[in-house]
């Protein structure tokens, strides 16, 4: 098959597939674990996080175009309604969004257009989660 013939690549893949999402998700948890900054948010999780580092990872994987495993095992789950009844703040929406963008930062080549439009993305859905 020419290469204008391939189908186009996903964000999924573009960003590395599920390996990369996981770091990603990784360093976004031992951030938000380690630095006194985030202390608000991280009070807001149970004290062990490893089901929301599997969670998450297969969340991003199956919104960034890749296996729906997530979304299989989650039927009818949707993000917003999940943390509506959180108690999302402005800060601690910008707690997220700020680990979020460093963790991306951390793992994707500096200037990627992927990982900038990842980091965006993500930062509107955490501002758009604020109920008080
Ligand atoms: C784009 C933004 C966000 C995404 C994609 C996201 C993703 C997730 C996922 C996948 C889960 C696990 C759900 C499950 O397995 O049932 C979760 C749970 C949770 N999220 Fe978020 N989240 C986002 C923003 C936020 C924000 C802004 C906050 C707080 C300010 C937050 C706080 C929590 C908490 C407290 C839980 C439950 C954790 C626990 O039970 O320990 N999330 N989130």
């Amino acid at each position: 098959m020419s290469a204008e013939l391939k189908s186009p690549q996903t964000p999924y893949e573009a960003l590395g597939g599920h390996e990369a999402l996981a770091r990603i998700v990784d360093r976004f948890y031992d951030l938000m674990d380690s630095e006194e900054r985030y202390a608000e948010l991280r009070a807001m999780h149970a004290a062990d996080l490893s089901p929301m580092r599997r969670s998450l990872a297969g969340w991003l994987s199956a919104w960034a175009g890749g296996p729906r495993d997530w979304f299989d095992e989650n039927p009818g789950k949707c993000m917003m309604s999940a943390h509506r009844g959180l108690g999302v703040s402005a800060a601690t929406a910008d707690q997220w969004a700020d680990a979020m963008a460093r963790a991306i930062a951390d793992h994707c080549p500096k200037d990627s257009v992927i990982g900038q439009a990842m980091a965006e993305r993500l930062d509107m859905m955490a501002r758009a989660m604020v109920t008080n």
